[in-house]
């Protein structure tokens, strides 16, 4: 048959705004470590870096949760310190440690290489898109990401993930030029780096915030929604129209703001929402996205199909994708992850 025929997705469905009965399911990290075929692939690479600037390897691990378990989405595999790694810091994957990265003092130091050198940098995961675009099935969709500024810069200042963040939070207190200035160089090449995705071929896209929780309302507005809204905002400027989603992990009770400031089309919601909240704080036609506790799904049993009952029976009518809270654990069962899409599926 000729390609004249549009093919639903039902992922970008719902991001258009119409709801599903069952939801399009996918679930942050379900590429990765809990997956035997991903162990397999990912000790052909020297370092995780390398594996993810290998289109062969990282598209194959694309495409591995797709083929065991249908999902409707494929997520890009790739890293948001790639960026970091792309402006010429030195970014390391430790075993054990996770990533490590040379510290910046001043946003100067992001600036040590052109635009151009950082997104040829970055060239392999586009090649990546390309070649996953060429395998998947027709309903699925695949989903482009980054780090969303203030997370990715994070890591700069802070070195590492597993810390208090103190420091880079203060940077707004302490020297907020140097803060605003640094987010604002985020901001401009993970736009270059989102477009060039689109462009390869990811049909949506995920923003990544997965440090803002506990920040001051005033300090949610400066290092989370006024970054994220300038993301949006110079995206749909270099003509990008696919859906984007945000994902402010901890937003808690600035959710709304950021909803309606940011001008995301949907909301990755984090395992800490409250359903009744979003159906106060969020207009009712707004897309969402979420929310099982990864826990839950490492324990599996019972509660874990009530709870994705639950979460089900939560968001019925409105625009829902089906996800969870934060990441796949790495020694999530396979069968409780195949238990949530059969109870998901089955309508049961
Ligand atoms: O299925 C997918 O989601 C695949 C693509 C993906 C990865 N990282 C692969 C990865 C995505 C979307 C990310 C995003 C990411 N990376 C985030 C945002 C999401 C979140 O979890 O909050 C963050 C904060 C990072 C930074 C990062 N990368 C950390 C903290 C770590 C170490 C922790 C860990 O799980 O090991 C990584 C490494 C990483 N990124 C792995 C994978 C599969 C593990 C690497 C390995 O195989 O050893």
């Amino acid at each position: 048959m000729p390609g004249s025929e549009r093919v639903e997705k039902p992922l970008l469905e719902v991001l258009a705004g119409t709801s599903h009965t069952p939801p399009p399911v996918w679930m942050m990290r379900q590429a990765g470590r809990h997956l035997p075929e991903y162990l397999e692939l990912r000790s052909r690479a020297k370092d995780f870096l390398d594996f993810c600037y290998s289109p062969s390897l990282a598209s194959e691990a694309t495409l591995q949760p797709i083929r065991r378990y249908g999902m409707d989405g494929a997520i890009l595999f790739a890293d948001i310190l790639l960026v970091l790694d792309a402006l010429g810091l030195d970014v390391r994957f430790e075993k054990g440690v996770g990533p490590l990265v040379q510290r910046i003092e001043a946003a100067s130091d992001l600036t040590r290489t052109t635009h151009t050198k950082a997104i040829d940098r970055l060239s392999p995961v586009f090649e990546t898109v390309i070649r996953v675009k060429r395998s998947l099935p027709e309903t699925t969709t695949l989903i482009g990401f980054a780090g969303a500024p203030f997370t990715v810069l994070l890591y700069a200042i802070e070195g590492r993930g597993k810390t208090d963040k103190a420091t880079a939070r203060s940077w707004i207190y302490e020297k907020p030029d140097e803060m605003r200035a640094a987010l604002n160089e985020i901001v401009e090449i993970t736009a270059l780096y989102m477009k060039a995705q689109v462009e390869a071929g990811a049909e949506a896209l995920m923003i990544f915030e997965s440090w803002a929780e506990g920040l001051a309302d005033d300090v949610f507005r400066e290092l989370v929604i006024a970054p994220n809204a300038a993301l949006v905002s110079r995206l749909r400027e270099l003509d990008v129209s696919v859906p984007i989603i945000g994902f402010p992990r901890g937003a808690a009770g600035m959710l709304g703001s950021y909803v309606a400031e940011t001008k995301v089309t949907g909301v990755g919601l984090d395992t800490a929402v409250v359903p009744s909240d979003v159906a106060r704080d969020l207009p009712p036609e707004f897309p969402v996205q979420g929310h099982l506790d990864p826990l839950l799904l490492r324990a599996g049993g019972a509660r874990l199909v009530a709870r994705v009952r639950e979460l089900l029976a939560a968001y019925a009518g409105r625009p829902h994708i089906f996800n969870l809270g934060h990441g796949v654990l790495p020694d999530t069962p396979i069968p409780h992850v195949e238990l949530v899409l059969k109870t998901i599926r089955d309508g049961a």
